[in-house]
């Protein structure tokens, strides 16, 4: 077990560079938008002997290095699922390390993220997150407002039921009030109430850690998104990780629904 996480995927004789397989991804069939629930920091530090919020810590570098490197392949959004409904739940110290952790991760690598072009946002329940870490995510925001780079999209205190309770009381406060009729409530007008509105769904969904489930994330707009687990601990994920999972969706064949067997991106 301990052998199996720990060491790196072997790299055969005549496995090619990763420079050369970067240059051979399909430039125009990279995902748009890529999702990742982030797992296994607790995990990875257990193994070493250290306490869980090392794992959080470590899982900043990772953090960087896939947000860099989606850049560098084009893709237009990431989603980091960082912080679930359901994580208060954990005991207080890990709770507030984690609200910590994007103050100090923006204090870190926002100067980077503004000279990469990078733009931060967050979906999520804001209005629950401690001062400290609402200004800090609402600092990078502004100050990334202008960027049309990637899109660093932090799920922060989100939860999709959540979402799909509020879209729901959304619409029928609209519909109490008069101002839709029941026949207008379609796809499009629920998509609209939904916290990523502004944002395509996900072509690609990422989750680290051998677990296979989605934890609340994401239920209503993964419907059509290929997935790809990974039994790597988020904190040991890197591009070579990255690369392999989008290397596995560009030889997927998406159909939504349909019979043809052209990959397409964006659904049809
Ligand atoms: C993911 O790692 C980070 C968050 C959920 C905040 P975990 O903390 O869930 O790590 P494991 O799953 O316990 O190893
Ligand atoms: C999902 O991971 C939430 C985040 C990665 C932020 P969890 O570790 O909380 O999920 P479960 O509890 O294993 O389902
Ligand atoms: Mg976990």
């Amino acid at each position: 077990m301990l052998e199996k996480i720990w060491r790196k995927k072997p790299t055969s004789i005549d496995e090619e560079p990763f420079s050369v397989r970067v240059d051979k991804v399909r430039k125009n069939s990279v995902p748009i938008h890529v999702a990742i629930i982030m797992d296994g920091n607790g995990r990875w530090a257990k193994l070493r002997n250290l306490p869980r919020v090392a794992g959080h810590h470590e899982g900043m570098k990772t953090v960087r290095k896939v947000t860099r490197f989606a850049n560098q392949l084009g893709i237009g959004v990431l989603t980091l699922y960082a912080f679930s409904t359901e994580n208060w739940k954990r005991p207080r110290f890990e709770v507030d390390f984690l609200m910590k952790l994007p103050g100090e991760f923006l204090t870190t690598y926002l100067p980077e993220l503004i000279k990469e072009n990078v733009r931060v946002e967050m979906i999520g329940d804001f209005s629950a997150l401690p001062l400290h870490t609402r200004n800090a995510i609402k600092n990078a925001m502004e100050a990334t407002a202008y960027n049309d780079g990637l899109i660093l999209n932090f799920a922060m205190n989100y939860g999709s039921r959540l979402e799909l309770v509020n879209m729901v009381k959304e619409i029928s406060e609209l519909a109490k009030d008069d101002k839709i009729d029941l026949t207008d409530i379609d796809e499009c007008l629920i998509e609209s109430h939904l916290m990523t509105s502004h944002l395509p769904e996900p072509d690609l969904l990422i989750r680290t850690s051998g677990e296979v489930r989605l934890s609340n994330f994401m239920l209503w707009q993964l419907a059509y998104s290929e997935f790809v687990f990974t039994d790597v601990y988020w904190p040991d994920f890197d591009e070579e990780y990255f690369l392999e999972a989008i290397e596995e969706f560009q030889m997927r064949s998406r159909r939504f629904g349909s019979v043809t067997d052209e990959v397409n991106i964006v659904r049809s």
